[in-house]
């Protein structure tokens, strides 16, 4: 199957030479959920950007469905939904007033608007406060209709910028199963960024982690978790004693630490090791106090490809970014 969207050495660099995008390439198959992970300034605004032809590469290219980003914008921008990172809807209008103009935009007639306005308003919840002023809608709300204003043109290719940045837990779990409805009943193409490790776990098929502009790893999330070294397996064991016994299992262990009766050790995959290990300890007449088993998280990932946490991004970069958003909308 051709992939749906093909990135070709694709290069930013701004004026005053900031190398925003450093010649990247992916491709993404339809009906593929695909996430850019990386944080502040990684370049993946830059690269939405590009993609969805608000800005023009300076090298490099991208196809779309057959379409070349640089030469056939407008065809582009027909078939593919934008979710920005920035809040763009009118606060002095209604939801449903904002459906409609962007509707109008896209020369869908208004019968038809009104019609699919209503469809989506009721499936983000807000077909009751559709008629009220965006000004008045809560954090959570604007993000809704933010992803449904996306949705207008019934895209086959949607981008999500940051869908959930600056949510409560609760309300992005929310988003996160719109996201996931509309893979499953349209089997949309999309592409999403975030700083949320969590996100990219729930949502993507497959990620690729940027930094400096440049992808440093992609895979689905459970690869590039298994490209780290194994899971890690904590006995608890009620004497010193009954926790040697562990150490004397015959294929050998990674042992990473052992004290006070706790045993941690490293495995290829736990799933397949434990149950042999438990019989190996039942057999030997030891019961275990406690037992634990640790996988691998997409932040280890992070961590070994980028050399820093994503978490080290504290709440200070959070507000930045929130202040940004709002300094855009009052411009
Ligand atoms: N209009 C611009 N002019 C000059 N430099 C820019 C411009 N927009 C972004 N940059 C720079 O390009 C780099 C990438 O920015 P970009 O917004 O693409 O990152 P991002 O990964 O989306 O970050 P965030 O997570 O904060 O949204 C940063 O160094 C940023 O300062
Ligand atoms: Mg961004």
């Amino acid at each position: 199957m051709e992939p749906i969207i093909k990135v070709e050495n694709l290069t930013k660099i701004y004026k005053g030479g900031v190398r925003a995008v450093d010649s990247i390439s992916f491709e993404i198959n339809e009906g593929e959920v695909y996430g850019l992970l990386g944080p502040n300034g990684a370049g993946k605004t830059t690269t939405i950007n590009m993609l969805t032809t608000r800005l023009s590469p300076t090298s490099g290219n991208a196809m779309i469905s057959g379409h070349d980003i640089i030469r056939h914008s407008l065809d582009i921008r027909k078939m593919i939904g934008v979710v920005p990172q920035d809040l763009t809807a009118d606060e002095d209008l209604s939801g449903m007033e904002n459906l409609l103009m962007v509707a109008s935009f896209y020369d869908i007639p208004r019968s038809i608007a009104i019609e699919r306005s209503k469809r989506l308003l009721e499936m983000v919840d807000l077909l009751e406060a559709s008629m009220r002023q965006v000004r008045q809608y809560s954090g959570g709300m604007r993000k809704r209709l933010e992803l449904i204003i996306g949705l207008i043109n019934e895209p086959r290719v949607l981008f999500l910028d940051e869908p959930t940045l600056g949510l409560d837990v609760q309300t992005r779990t929310t988003m996160w199963d719109y996201i996931k409805d509309l893979r499953k009943n349209y089997g949309m193409t999309i592409i999403l960024t975030s700083h949320y490790l969590e996100e990219i776990d729930a949502l993507a098929d497959r990620v690729s982690i940027v930094d400096h502009g440049k992808i440093l790893i992609t895979g689905t999330p459970t690869e590039l978790k298994a490209s780290l070294k194994g899971d890690i397996i904590s006995f608890g064991f009620r004497s010193a004693s009954d926790s040697q016994a562990v150490l004397e299992y015959p294929k050998g262990l990674d042992v990473i630490s052992s004290a006070d009766g706790m045993v941690k050790v490293r495995v290829e995959n736990a799933d397949e090791s434990l149950p042999e290990l438990m019989s190996f300890l039942f057999q030997r007449g030891i019961k275990l106090h406690t037992l634990s088993v640790q996988k691998p998280s997409l932040d280890e990932v992070f961590l070994q490809y980028t050399g820093r946490s994503l978490r080290e991004e504290g709440p200070a970069d959070r507000m930045k970014v929130m202040m940004n958003m709002r300094r855009v909308r009052r411009t």
